[in-house]
């Protein structure tokens, strides 16, 4: 006797024969049921409803129609959970549309094949990356979220309240990751959410995302967290492809696994960018439309979906970035297929230096006391990155919007679920 439990997924009636099929994760079971062999249990079937949660203990007969080359005889149903009818979403739709009505209905959305595929590689990759972390001589830290204020100009922060204090919600680990180098780690890591109260609706901002952040010491430039990164996404972007085969088909991704990360000045990019017609000065960040454009350099320059592009000008970056000359930074985005998803630098960890790119941010550095302190008793040279969880599954996956890789997804709009 085999005991079946599961999701009714389809009900087909034909007259004095009738099937059921029942998923559990991927698998898919058929049940078949004769009326004039067990009309009671047949009855039962037109009280069914799909997406019901049902138990049937049957019988196991090979079979070279169904599904899986074999169906079970029930001699037992029982019904554990009715289903209501209509159900809120279509599950066989494409997971590309209705965005707003599959999110406000994500515990049936995520039954779709699709929509788990996404969540289960998401899962291995961050097993791929805790591994990696853990072998290559990382701690694992966890840092507060509720803080008293933030260092990422331009991100800007959730107030909330604190007994009556105002207090906000971590824009990022930036600080207490290096707070932890100057106490004397060499290699620290967190995976952890982040707050942004940015007002953006696009494909690729979250008002909370996960960050994966990593900070090292005694570094002798940018260059040995690219070094490390490099790596990173080679033993991640491996693991996933092997460990996660089904998924990938089920999504219909060939996974290009990058050999190496390539490496282009902002200057060298700019020029690049210029005989595309797309003009930037000096000082400009890149905004979406170049992003963009470097996957399409990337891709014919040197055949790979990932550009890093180094020296960020000192004007669109945060004032703990260490400069290399006047306004240019040791610092670097990481963008793969046409989106941001790694900002990196080496920090200034020299008092003096950093207090006079604290006064020309504009700021007051009593306002920044506590990190000019944490620099003050011994600082190693340091360096690191902040990766966005969500943005490198939904680019890796060719999803339209980062929301589609995040289980709950929250943007200025949305609470619920
Ligand atoms: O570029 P960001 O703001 O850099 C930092 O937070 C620095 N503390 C990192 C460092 O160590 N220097 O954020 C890092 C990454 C971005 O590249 C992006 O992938 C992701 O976090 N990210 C977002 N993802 C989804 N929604 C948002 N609103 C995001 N903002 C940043
Ligand atoms: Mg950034």
């Amino acid at each position: 006797m085999e005991k079946i439990k599961g999701f009714v997924s389809e009900i087909r009636n034909f007259g004095n024969l009738s099937f059921i099929i029942i998923r559990n994760g991927y698998n898919n079971v058929q049940v078949t049921l004769i009326k004039k062999e067990n009309e009671e249990l047949f009855n039962i079937v037109k009280t069914l409803t799909k997406e019901s949660v049902i138990e049937v203990i049957g019988e196991k007969k090979i079979s070279n129609q169904a599904m899986n080359g074999f169906e079970i005889i029930p001699t037992e149903i029982n019904i554990l959970s009715l289903s209501k009818t209509p159900l809120p979403i279509d599950l066989s739709e494409s997971i590309n549309t209705g965005f707003d009505n599959r999110i406000n209905n994500r515990f049936v959305d995520l039954r779709k094949e699709k929509v788990r595929s996404i969540f289960e590689i998401r899962s291995k990759f961050v097993k791929a990356t805790v591994d990696f972390f853990d072998n290559n001589g990382f701690l694992n830290i966890n840092t507060p979220k509720i803080v008293s204020g933030g260092v990422e100009s331009g991100a800007e922060l959730f107030k909330i309240d604190y007994f009556g204090r105002n207090a906000y919600l971590s824009q990022s680990p930036q600080v207490y990751k290096e707070m932890m180098i100057a106490a004397g780690f060499n290699k620290v890591y967190e995976i952890g959410t982040v707050f942004r109260a940015e007002k953006s609706n696009t494909t690729r901002h979250l008002t909370e995302f996960t960050g994966i952040d990593l900070e090292i010491a005694f570094i002798e430039s940018e260059h040995d967290i690219i070094s490390i990164i490099e790596k990173y996404f080679i033993h991640t972007f491996s693991y996933v492809k092997e460990n996660c085969k089904k998924q990938f088909e089920i999504l219909g991704i060939d996974l290009k696994v990058p050999t190496s990360l390539p490496v282009i000045t902002m200057t060298e990019l700019k020029l690049l960018l210029k005989e595309r017609n797309k003009f930037l000065l000096p000082e400009d960040d890149l905004d979406p439309e170049s992003e963009k454009m470097c996957s399409e350099i990337s891709k014919e320059k040197f055949n790979s979906d990932f550009l890093v592009v180094l020296e960020y000008p000192f004007s669109v970056r945060p004032f703990y970035h260490m400069c290399k000359k006047e306004n240019v930074t040791k610092s670097f985005d990481i963008i793969y297929n046409g989106v941001e998803i790694a900002t990196g630098a080496q920090r200034e960890h020299r008092v003096e230096v950093l207090k006079n790119q604290i006064i020309s941010k504009g700021i007051n550095p009593i306002d920044l006391n506590y990190y000019i302190n944490m620099l003050s008793y011994g600082m190693p040279p340091h360096g690191g990155i902040g990766l966005g969880l969500d943005r490198i599954i939904a680019l890796m996956l060719n999803l339209k919007n980062t929301k589609e890789a995040t289980l709950f997804p929250r943007d200025p709009e949305r609470l619920t679920p």
